[in-house]
């Protein structure tokens, strides 16, 4: 049986890494939409660019929505200095084939979960939480179709990547965060703790490379290009390659190791706004809110990742 998922993203090279991943992963994974958020550059340009991985993927039959253009409360802030003007810098890309969809991707995701059997449907959010959580509040009932929520957001031991604090997919919208994390949903986080020790180093974008098709091509551009702000912020031998530890979890959660743990989303102060507080020893007596990933066998990922980009065209 098909794991049936949404996506959530605001693609960014990462979050491209993880739609293909997941749109390549078709034995087991049905990617029923994908709707973009603005985040690491404007909605009119995520939109655009998850429409871009749909033709890349060979998988124009994956219907594509443009969510929320702006967070829930705070004024929006991008990222265009890690992921380029356009969100997708790196890659020369093809005229675009994949149509977006007239219907709001809050009202798809309200609509697609309420017309779902209890439970069907795994949430993969990339970026900030603003589409999930307008949904959750316009109509609550559409949590009964939610089976779980696995993200990519958070930092607790590693600090944050945007503010000290703050992580960038949390601070972008923390109420919405805090409407996610209180909504009592199974939720699997894969914060920065786990996302930076898998690195997208040369050897591994190399093999990528080599694949021989245009997505690994293309991978391995905008890999190049998603390298570059991270290797001199960090010193490191190459990014964090964040969002596809997502999907990497959905189709072999064996490569990961965490724990239950109470998170709290800071929705106020000027200094840690963004910030999820981490119970990580249990010292508020609070009952575990989601699973924190914190560990992963990373030469198994970038294995996984390899063998599936292989399968695209
Ligand atoms: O902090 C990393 C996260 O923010 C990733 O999802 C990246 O794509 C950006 O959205
Ligand atoms: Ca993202």
């Amino acid at each position: 049986m098909k794991r049936s998922i949404i996506i959530d993203t605001d693609p960014g090279q990462d979050d491209a890494l993880a739609i293909l991943l997941a749109l390549a992963a078709s034995e087991v994974l049905d990617v029923r939409g994908i709707v973009a958020v603005a985040g690491n550059v404007p909605l009119t340009l995520t939109q655009l660019n998850a429409r871009r991985l749909c033709d890349l993927a060979g998988r124009n039959d994956v219907p594509v929505y443009g969510g929320c253009s702006r967070p829930m409360m705070r004024d929006l802030i991008t990222a265009e200095n890690v992921h380029g003007r356009t969100g997708l810098d790196g890659y020369h890309w093809p005229e675009i084939k994949t149509p977006l969809q007239d219907r709001h991707g809050v009202d798809y995701l309200i609509e697609t979960l309420l017309a779902a059997d209890e439970g069907a449907i795994t949430l993969a959010t990339l970026g900030p939480l603003t589409n999930l959580a307008m949904a959750l509040v316009k109509s609550p009932d559409c949590a009964r179709g939610i089976g779980e929520i696995v993200m990519m957001g958070g930092g607790f031991f590693t600090g944050g990547n945007t503010t000290p604090a703050a992580e960038f997919n949390i601070l972008v919208d923390p109420h919405a965060a805090h409407v996610v994390f209180t909504s009592g949903l199974p939720l699997t986080l894969m914060p920065l703790d786990v996302t930076h020790k898998a690195l997208a180093t040369p050897p591994r974008i190399a093999r990528i490379a080599a694949l021989g098709n245009e997505a690994g091509k293309a991978c391995a551009k905008l890999l190049s290009f998603f390298n570059r702000h991270d290797v001199e912020k960090y010193g490191s031998e190459g990014a964090p390659l964040h969002d596809p530890c997502v999907i990497a979890y959905l189709l072999k959660p064996e490569l990961f190791r965490g724990k239950d743990v109470y998170v709290e989303i800071e929705t106020s102060s000027s200094l840690t706004l963004g910030m999820t507080v981490m119970d990580w020893w249990g010292v508020t007596g609070k009952a575990p809110n989601c699973t924190v990933m914190n560990q992963i066998d990373a030469d198994g990922y970038f294995d996984l990742l390899s063998d599936h980009l292989a399968r695209l065209p």
